[in-house]
């Protein structure tokens, strides 16, 4: 899909389909006025009685409106004018995109304002994109498809980015929303170093020798029981000098999730194709920001693997050795996105980074927590933490700290290693686990994301389809966005 920019009267635009905001208590965006004075007084006219109110995500289809050019007004809502911010625009967009994607079109015109910030248009740009696709990959007629030709109307600030984030949310999104029988860890590391390839990004692949002469036990353990190998990727990008800190995104790459010998139920193990969410929004991340050249180094690890029940299972009672030496007493299988990050987070902080995000759908008791649509985050650092908070709410993603208070600590000590795989009793599991990673990172500022909730949607949302929704790419675009702003080097404390 292309999108050009243009500066056409909108009641003039000759496409299939235009797109104009308005907003609560009868507020017009400019667009929105045009078509209103060109038709006549229809949209203003449907306000008054109520019919359109200008409330968030509301759509309202205008067929054949005399007037202008398109065959086709859909109006869509705003909310409230003075808060409009980066997450509104982002949905409102989406909204719009996914309510016309369900059958082919020529060619949509969007015009939602020519008022909008930069950092707006991209938001609501890599809404659209992301709303006119879906997790249909596999039908043979698609639910969910995109216009031939996309137009943005007004300000040129922001529709080119706002396209390269929105296609690196649904790279993202596409991998996830990949089956088990073709995304496993190897083809998912051929993904990744394609993209790396197309966005001039460094890439390596570990393989089951170098994975193993690297001693990373914890990883291997939790892949010896599927008969796919696992794989290590580094992903490289050098946006900045030589000596500038560089910024470690590590990911939970699990691409398939049985819970190994510790099983899950069928039902448990539906969605869990989606366990390499992490993984795959750090090599959408990576892409983001590698294509819009942001002034950061950047290093991505992502550890893949595939949690299976074969002959040669990790097992309850093992006890395995990490890359950092310490040694862990396996008590459930299921326990098994720790483990392949304990060995991925000691890889970033080996190789020198400055701080650290990670990125997991690491646990059931996070969602319990908080929702499907939030994320969690546990921190060794508040400042690095507050860093990550203030991005995500810009991008207008919810997100909520869980402490990390040290008698926490006290549930994963083991009688005959230095820790175990899962806490002493079922509470406070989100906050167990990320505790079970700090002891992986050293001194580094480290934050820890639990997307369990939001990766994968079980119901469709009004700005985007179910399944894989690509949570937290905006996010950490941002953060790296952030880092290239900073006036001097921050040393969080
Ligand atoms: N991948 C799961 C967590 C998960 C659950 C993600 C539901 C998305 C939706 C993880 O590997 C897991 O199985 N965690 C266990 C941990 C427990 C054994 C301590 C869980 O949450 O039950
Ligand atoms: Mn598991
Ligand atoms: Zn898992």
């Amino acid at each position: 899909m292309s999108i050009r920019q243009i500066t056409t009267n909108p009641p003039e635009i000759e496409v299939e389909t235009i797109v104009v905001g308005v907003y609560t208590e009868g507020g017009f965006s400019h667009p929105a006025a045009l078509v209103d004075r060109a038709t006549g007084g229809l949209i203003s006219g449907l306000m008054e009685t109520g019919e359109i109110t200008g409330r968030k995500n509301e759509t309202t289809s205008l067929l054949r409106p005399a007037g202008v050019r398109a065959d086709h007004v859909l109006v869509v809502g705003l909310g409230d004018r003075e808060q409009v911010d980066r997450g509104v625009a982002h949905r409102a967009a989406g909204t719009a995109a996914k309510r016309l994607a369900s059958r082919r079109r020529d060619s949509v015109a969007f015009c939602l304002s020519n008022e909008w910030s930069a950092e707006l248009t991209e938001a609501a740009v890599a809404g659209a994109v992301v709303g006119f696709y879906g997790q249909d990959l596999y039908k043979s007629e698609k639910r969910v498809q995109p216009p031939d030709d996309m137009a943005w109307y007004g300000n040129a600030d922001g529709v080119v980015t706002g396209q390269t984030l929105g296609e690196s949310i649904n790279f993202t999104r596409r991998l996830i929303n990949s089956g088990p029988h073709e995304l496993y860890p190897e083809s998912f590391a051929n993904h990744v170093t394609q993209v790396a390839r197309m966005c001039g990004m460094e890439c390596t692949v570990w393989n089951h020798a170098r994975i193993k002469t690297e001693n990373c036990g914890a990883l291997l353990a939790v892949a010896q029981g599927s008969e796919h190998e696992p794989r290590l990727v580094e992903m490289r990008y050098r946006g900045a000098d030589e000596n500038a800190p560089t910024l470690a995104l590590v990911g939970k790459g699990i691409t398939f999730d049985s819970g190994g010998l510790s099983l899950k139920s069928s039902e448990g193990m539906k969605t869990m194709k989606s366990d390499m969410a992490g993984a795959a929004t750090v090599a959408g991340a990576m892409r983001a920001i590698a294509q819009m050249r942001l002034p950061v180094n950047v290093l991505g690890v992502m550890a893949l693997a595939e949690n299976m029940t074969g002959p040669a299972a990790y097992k309850l009672g093992d006890v395995i050795t990490a890359r950092n030496e310490t040694t862990i007493e396996v008590l459930n299988t299921d326990a098994e996105g720790r483990l392949v990050l304990a060995d991925a987070l000691d890889i970033a902080r080996t190789s020198g980074v400055h701080s650290i995000i990670d990125v997991a759908t690491l646990t059931g008791a996070c969602v319990v927590a908080l929702g499907t649509d939030v994320t969690g985050v546990m921190t060794n650092n508040q400042a690095w933490c507050d860093e990550l908070l203030k991005a995500a709410h810009q991008c207008g993603e919810p997100i909520w700290q869980l402490p990390m208070f040290e008698a926490y600590g006290e549930a994963i000590k083991s009688e005959v290693a230095d820790i175990r795989n899962v806490g002493k009793g079922r509470w406070g599991g989100a906050i167990t686990a990320a505790k079970f990673l700090e002891r992986f990172v050293g001194n580094l500022p480290w934050a820890h994301l639990d997307i369990a909730g939001p990766a994968f949607r079980d119901s469709a949302k009004p700005w985007c389809d179910a399944g894989a929704s690509g949570e937290m790419v905006r996010t950490l675009v941002e953060v790296a966005a952030r880092w290239a702003d900073r006036e001097e080097e921050v040393v969080f404390e």
